[in-house]
Formats: C-alpha cells, structure tokens, sequence
C-alpha cells in the first residue's frame, strides 16, 4: 500500500485524519502507519460504531442457578488424577492483558507475587504444572497466551529462565490479536503520528487463535482431552485441579465452570446466571444494579456465584468454540491520544471479546463451587481490593492451610513463609515424609 491507497482506503470511512502526520514521518514510521492502515478492518469499524449507538440490551428470564452447582468430592479428585495420569489434559494460560488498573508497562505475569522468594506469576504457574507433572508422571502440556504487546518480553523471560523446569516440547505460546480504540465522538485516533491507538481485543478469541497457532491439533496427537483455562493475574488458580477435571468427566458436558460464592453485591466479578435455561455469565459492568444486589428469602446474595473465568473444556468443545462469532463489548477506558492534551483526562472506547460468551454455545454446563480461599486472589488495583497486597495474605492463608493438610500438625504464631509448589501436587511420597512434621524454622519450605 502506498500513501495515495492509504488515503482512499481511509476516505472510504472517514478517517482520513490519521494521515495527519504523514510529512513529519520518517520512510519507516510512514512503512509502520501503512502497515496498520492495511491492517484496518472496515466492517468491524462500522460494528463497533453501532455497538456505540445501541442502547445496552435489558437482560430477559435472568434466574439464579442453584440447580446446576455442585461442590467436588473425593472421588471427582481420585478420577482426575487418573485422568492427568493418563496425560488427556492440557492448561492455557491467558496473559495478554495490559494491567492498566495495575499501571504495568510490562506484562502482568512478571510480576513479582510469592511472599519470600518473590516469584513471579510465570515462575509461579511454571512450577505448578511442573509440580503437577511430576505427580502425574506425564508432562502436562501449558499454553500461554501473550499479546503483541508482551509476546517477545514473555518469550525471552521464559527462555532465559529454561521455562522454569518446563521442556520446550510441553509448553507452547500464542498470541492474540488488537481492535482499534475508538474515541467518543466516534473516531479511530493516534497515540503517537506514526501509531494508531490500539489494545489487545479481550480474552474472548483466545481459543481461535489456540486452534489458529495448530496447539489444539499438537494437543490431540498426544490424547488431550480436556483442557483447564485459567487466568494469569489469579495466583491462586490451579492448572491441573484434579477435583474440576473429574467432575467435569463424570458430567460429560462440554464445559465445566469453576466458581466461588460472591461476598458483595458490588464485587467487580462476572455473575453465573441462566437465561433461558442455559448458564452463562453476565460481566459486572453489564448487570444491572438490581441483579447485582438481589437477595433471596434468607437475605443472601440471590446469585452466589462469581466467575472466575476458570473452566475445564472438552477439547471437542474447543475445537466448535473456536469458531463461534462473539459479540463485542465495549468500555470507556484511559488512552493515550496525540490530539488532546495530557493534562485532560483522556478516555476512549475500548472493544473486547469475553471469554465465556461461548457458555450459551455449549451442552450442559455445568457449576463447580470451590472455597474461595483456596482458589481465587485476583492481582487487579494497585492499591485496595484485590491489590499486591490482599494477594499476599491470600497466599499465606493458602500456605497454612495446605502444610497444615498434608501434615496433620496446626501451625500456630505469625509465621510468615512460603512452600514449594509440590506441596500443592502431593505425591505420596511427599505425604509420607511430611505426616506429622511441624512447620521448619526456614522461610520457605521444599517438599
Ligand atoms: C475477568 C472476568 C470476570 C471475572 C474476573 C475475575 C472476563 C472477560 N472477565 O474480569 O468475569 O469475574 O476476571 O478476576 O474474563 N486478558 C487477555 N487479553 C485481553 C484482556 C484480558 O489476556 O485482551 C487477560 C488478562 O491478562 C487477565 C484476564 O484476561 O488475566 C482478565 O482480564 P481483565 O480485563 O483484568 O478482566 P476483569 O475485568 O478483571
């Protein structure tokens, strides 16, 4: 494409504007602004302009749930360590978020979470399925999705850190794509001259671009049948929890949610309801107040349980939901803007994908409720809620209770420390060493 095709492609939609630079420009920032122009899709810019006129659509028939949750047992944990035994599941690690609310540069899972060796959450969730590996005596397939934004920063962290004790052969990375920022008087706009405003576009797609990058078939070829879905920026999630993966067989339905009881009506948490007799899950910024603070007879929260966008799928699944047409959202969100100054707070409209609109798409799905303690500390703000902070204690509060379960002993005083992730993915022969130990005298604790 040349500047005279540019400026016909952009007048084709009005946005010649983005040109405004061009002279300033040198030869290559001119070759960087055609590449994005060439990359512009007309009929998503008209889509998200009418998603900007339409008024959000009231919810209809929205019910709680109850009938379809259910709590693990044991014998869901028995048969899913059979199942990742057997080598049939694979994690996907979804890490292409900015963590603008965190104010990161950089992405999220470098940063540095654990207590007392200061791990990051890759290193954290590396270990983990190194963990889980070992117990299953396979080695479980991870696949991380990156952004365009961190994709070369997360490659090279993992490669100079050797995975973290992952083989190369057992963990894939793959990256999503961007949706042009749309500013409020309806316009596509530059950050910089050369740069069209842009961000990842949600956590929706990820499971077409696992299929597009060929995982989903490298996964199959080595008798993957289900695989877990979990975010980067929840310490506490669990890429092989054999209680989700064995219940999720015995139901045998396309996708199993794992959720946790809400413990306040305004929670920034998506809300697993039904509409229409099917499970899905409606985001906190779009449920109405009401819904949100609805109570039921005995004064508890009528919808219980929050998503934590967690689920285990049937990769047969993965493979139809890859291809399902998701709709847009969109959000006012801060941008940079070239043309307003930086004083101004400068908001734009940001456009998404959500992972769990394809939960309409799916047979039966089905509700896991878990101890919220163990399962879900999300890293969101900076400061409050969900800060490094009440991360922290969460993870202490896990550490506690799992040394306290294996060993049988009750650990008491303020002892802050942090335990290996085999310890969270017992063998029996860690079992058998650690029964009745008290907790040592060091910081952290190697199985
Ligand atoms: C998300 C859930 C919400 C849930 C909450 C729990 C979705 C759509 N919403 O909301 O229902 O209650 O977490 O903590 O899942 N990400 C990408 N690429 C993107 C955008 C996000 O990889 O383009 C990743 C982020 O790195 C993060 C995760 O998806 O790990 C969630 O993104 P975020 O925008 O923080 O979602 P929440 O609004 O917190």
């Amino acid at each position: 494409m040349n500047y005279s095709e540019a400026l016909e492609k952009l007048q084709s939609f009005g946005q010649q504007h983005l040109l405004h630079y061009w002279e300033s420009l040198s030869e290559s920032e001119q070759q960087q602004l055609l590449k994005q122009i060439v990359a512009l899709d007309i009929p998503t810019f008209n889509l998200q302009k009418n998603l900007l006129k339409q008024q959000l659509k009231p919810l209809k028939n929205i019910k709680p749930i109850q009938d379809t949750v259910s709590e693990g047992t044991t014998d869901d944990y028995e048969l899913g360590l059979q199942i990742l035994a057997d080598a049939r599941v694979g994690c996907i690690l979804i890490a292409g978020g900015q963590g603008t609310r965190l104010n990161l540069k950089g992405p999220k899972g470098l940063v540095e979470i654990t207590p007392i060796r200061k791990k990051t959450l890759f290193q954290l969730f590396a270990e983990k399925v190194v963990a889980a590996s070992k117990r299953a005596k396979a080695h479980l397939p991870l696949a991380i999705m990156t952004s365009p934004l961190n994709h070369e920063e997360t490659v090279d962290f993992f490669k100079k850190n050797k995975n973290f004790g992952l083989l190369d052969e057992q963990l894939d990375f793959f990256t999503q794509e961007m949706l042009p920022f749309v500013s409020k008087e309806g316009n596509l706009f530059l950050e910089s001259p050369s740069k069209i405003a842009q961000g990842p576009d949600g956590n929706g797609m990820s499971l077409r671009y696992f299929v597009n990058h060929k995982i989903w078939e490298k996964w199959k070829r080595k008798g993957v049948d289900y695989c877990t879905y979990i975010l980067v920026d929840n310490p506490l999630a669990d890429p092989f929890d054999p209680v989700l993966i064995g219940n999720h067989h015995r139901s045998q339905t396309d996708v199993t949610v794992k959720c946790i009881e809400r413990i306040k009506a305004d929670e920034k948490v998506g809300l697993i309801v039904k509409q229409d007799d099917k499970v899905i899950v409606v985001e906190y910024t779009e449920m109405p107040e009401a819904e949100k603070s609805a109570v039921d007879k005995k004064g508890k929260l009528l919808h219980r349980c929050a998503n934590m966008s967690n689920f285990c799928l049937s990769m047969d699944f993965v493979w139809e939901a890859a291809k399902i047409p998701l709709p847009l959202h969109c959000n006012l969100k801060a941008a940079k803007n070239i043309d307003k100054e930086e004083k101004e707070e400068n908001k734009a409209w940001k456009f998404e994908t959500f992972i769990f609109d394809i939960l309409p798409y799916a047979m039966h799905v089905r509700a896991l409720l878990v101890k919220r303690e163990m399962a879900f500390a999300p890293l969101k703000n900076a400061s409050g809620d969900d800060s490094f902070e009440s991360v922290q204690k969460a993870l202490q509060h896990q550490a506690i209770a799992q040394f306290e379960k294996i060993t049988g002993t009750t650990i008491s005083g303020d002892h802050f420390f942090e335990l290996g992730q085999e310890f969270y993915y017992p063998t029996p022969e860690l079992k058998q060493k650690w029964k009745g130990k008290s907790l040592p005298a060091s910081d952290y604790v190697e199985g």
